[in-house]
Formats: C-alpha cells, sequence, structure tokens
C-alpha cells in the first residue's frame, strides 16, 4: 500500500497531466514490455515512458475491439509520442517525388489475382532494421535494388544503405534527414554502383563517404519513375518486372499495425504529404479487399514479421504518388 502511494505521488510529481494515471497492471505489462524490448530508463524517464506507453496501450486496445481491418499491437515503439516518433524515424520534409509524366512502359494485362516475389524465388532479402535515423528511403532503394539485380542475375545480394547516407546528397538525398527512392537510383546509376551491406555496413546515424569503386556489387542502367498516382502502374510493374519502391504517409495509427490490411481516413493522398518509403514485394485479394504486401524497414518484431499489407487500389495514404524501380547493369 505504501508504495502505491509513493508511486502516484512520483507519477503526478514527474508528469504534467496525471490522468489517465497507468495502474499496477499497466506497470506490470509496462516491465514486461521493457524486458522483451531491453529498454532502460532513468528514474524520471521511466514514469514518463510508462504514462505514454499506458496511452499507447489504451488507444490499441480501443482500436482492436472497434473492428477494423487490422489488428494494432505493442511493439519497440510502444514507448514514443506520435511527434517523437515523427521526429526519430520518418522524413521531415515534402519531398520532390511527383512524377507528371513516369517512364514505365505498361503492359495491357491481364494481372494475376496474387503475387509475392517471396514465393517466386530467392529474390527478397531478410526484414532489415533502419535503426533511429530517417534512412528509410535507402532501405526501399537496397531492397528493390537487391531482387532486381537477384532476378537478372540469380544471384542475391544484401547491399548498402550507408553509402547512400553517406554518399548520396548531390541527389537530393539528406541522409538521415531523409532522401527518395528514385534520387538514389540516379545516385547509384551516375557513382557507377552500390556496395555491400558486409563492405559498407550500416551505422544509422550520417558519416562520410567511403564509396570504393571497385567494390561496388550491383548497377544500375536506368531510373524508371511510375506516374504519380498510376497504381495500376504499379500493379503491372510488381506483376511483370520486380518489387517496386513507393512511398506514403504514415499517420500515428500506423506505427502499431500488426496483421491485417492496413487502411486509414487520417492519413492524406497526395506528394507532399509522403514520410515514409518502403517496398512493394507483391499483392493479393481476400475477402474482397485488394491489398499490397509490403516489406517495411523496422525489424521483423513489427507488423507481420516486419512486412504490412495496405489496402490496394485507392491510392491509399498517397502510396501511388511517387513509385520506382531501377533497371539493373549486369
Ligand atoms: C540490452 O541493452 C544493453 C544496454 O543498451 C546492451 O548493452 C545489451 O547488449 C542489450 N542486450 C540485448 C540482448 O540486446
Ligand atoms: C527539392 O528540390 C529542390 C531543387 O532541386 C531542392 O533545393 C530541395 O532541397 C529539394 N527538397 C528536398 C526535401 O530534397
Ligand atoms: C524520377 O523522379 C525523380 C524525382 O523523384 C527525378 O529527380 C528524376 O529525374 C526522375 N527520373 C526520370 C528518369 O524521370
Ligand atoms: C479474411 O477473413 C478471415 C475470416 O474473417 C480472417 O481470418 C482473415 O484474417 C481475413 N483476411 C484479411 C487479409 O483480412
Ligand atoms: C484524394 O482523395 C480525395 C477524396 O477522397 C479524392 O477526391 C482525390 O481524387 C484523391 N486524390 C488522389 C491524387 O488520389
Amino acid at each position: 500500500m505504501a508504495a502505491t502511494v509513493v508511486w502516484v505521488a512520483l507519477v503526478c510529481f514527474h508528469i504534467v497531466r496525471c490522468a489517465p494515471v497507468s495502474s499496477s497492471d499497466d506497470e506490470f505489462v509496462f516491465k514486461t514490455w521493457m524486458s522483451q524490448y531491453n529498454k532502460s530508463y532513468s528514474l524520471d524517464e521511466y514514469y514518463r515512458r510508462l504514462q505514454i506507453f499506458t496511452e499507447n496501450k489504451r488507444r490499441i486496445e480501443e482500436h482492436n475491439a472497434g473492428g477494423h481491418s487490422f489488428t494494432m499491437g505493442l511493439n519497440h515503439f510502444s514507448d514514443l509520442t506520435f511527434t517523437e516518433f515523427k521526429k526519430d524515424f520518418l522524413l521531415t520534409e515534402p519531398q520532390n517525388c511527383s512524377a507528371t509524366r513516369g517512364s514505365h512502359l505498361h503492359s495491357s494485362g491481364p494481372y494475376p489475382d496474387a503475387v509475392d516475389w517471396r514465393r517466386r524465388g530467392n529474390f527478397v532479402t531478410p526484414v532489415k532494421n533502419q535503426g533511429r535515423c530517417g534512412s528509410c528511403w535507402t532501405f526501399s532503394t537496397t531492397g528493390c535494388l537487391e531482387s532486381v539485380t537477384a532476378i537478372a542475375t540469380g544471384k542475391l545480394l544484401e547491399l548498402s544503405e550507408q553509402q547512400l547516407i553517406d554518399c548520396a546528397q548531390d541527389f537530393n538525398n539528406h541522409g538521415c534527414m531523409g532522401g527518395l527512392p528514385s534520387q538514389a537510383f540516379e545516385y547509384i546509376k551516375y557513382t557507377k554502383g552500390l556496395m555491400t551491406e558486409e563492405d559498407y555496413p550500416y551505422k544509422a546515424h550520417d558519416d562520410t563517404c567511403k564509396f570504393q569503386p571497385s567494390m561496388a556489387a550491383a548497377f544500375v542502367d536506368e531510373v524508371v519513375n511510375i506516374t504519380s498516382y498510376d497504381e495500376m502502374g504499379m500493379v503491372d510493374a510488381v506483376a511483370r518486372l520486380n518489387p517496386v519502391s513507393f512511398a506514403y504517409e504514415v499517420t500515428s495509427d500506423f506505427v502499431h499495425y500488426k496483421d491485417g490490411v492496413y487502411s486509414s481516413t487520417n492519413c492524406k493522398n497526395t506528394t507532399e504529404f509522403v514520410n515514409h518509403a518502403v517496398l512493394a514485394a507483391g499483392y493479393g485479394e481476400e475477402n474482397g479487399t485488394l491489398f499490397w504486401i509490403v516489406k517495411n524497414s523496422w525489424g521483423t518484431s513489427w507488423g507481420k514479421d516486419g512486412y504490412f499489407l495496405i489496402e490496394r487500389g485507392k491510392n491509399m495514404c498517397g502510396l501511388a504518388a511517387c513509385s520506382s524501380y531501377p533497371l539493373p547493369l549486369v
């Protein structure tokens, strides 16, 4: 009893907003979560993070009781407010991503009902983790070039995000502050190659460029943009050619995505709002809902083993605003 009184007093002392106060059940879940995700805090920070965690947990429970097309779950972001999350993990500035006339050449179909490049062969590398750095665009880029190269050569290599963070500034990219796959493909084309993950490992912070041309392992011949909002162009490319990089807007209800088909009315659908880049590794349809199968870069404990499904055919959250892929040089 005495401990509870002290604890409540501490909560109210350390944080400005006292309600809703976390219950001892919440604190138990929080402590279990802390050990699962290896988190540790100073005493001050502990009560602040417990409060934020409790708010996130309540939101997740409310959402999951509400009959939505997707479920949410706790993950390694559950101690962050969305404002903190945006600052550390998303693109913070509007991107120059509109392609009014892309160079992707459409076929006229028909297309398979479902495509999954993970099942077509050894064409997709394991899910990676960008850490605390707005480098999603580099993972979308390597993911796409890894697949495109593997489809052309039969050899699946893991490629370097850090080279793009450190070296691709001349193409409007800004390291951990953001960038775009199309601009990263342009950089790789002009610098004549991208090194492997092993030779140029990931550090999750900006550093000086250490690209060695003699060690380049994958190459870009041409950059292909898909015309903005031509979502069927994305279907055409994914069905016939390869996975495709795209960007879209992440809003707070996406951060705790766990399963099902993500769909939201919170996000916007135009280029100026996109703040995250990922890789469309396939698509499908289930229960009458069309969706994309998407590889994210937030580790394998996030979402569906690091992947998510997002509604297809409605330019959901601007996902068709800026999509692109490279033609490999082999
Ligand atoms: C847990 O975190 C500590 C401190 O940040 C670190 O030294 C340790 O390697 C981590 N352990 C695991 C299993 O991630
Ligand atoms: C957009 O393009 C302009 C002109 O090339 C450049 O100055 C600006 O930094 C770019 N914005 C971003 C977010 O890269
Ligand atoms: C593709 O789009 C990017 C902007 O995201 C632009 O810089 C580039 O010139 C475009 N490339 C082609 C081949 O149209
Ligand atoms: C389709 O419906 C079934 C049964 O309700 C459900 O288990 C499954 O998760 C649904 N699929 C998707 C992709 O939402
Ligand atoms: C965005 O959504 C609005 C409202 O649903 C719709 O009218 C508009 O056509 C959409 N724009 C794009 C580019 O998808």
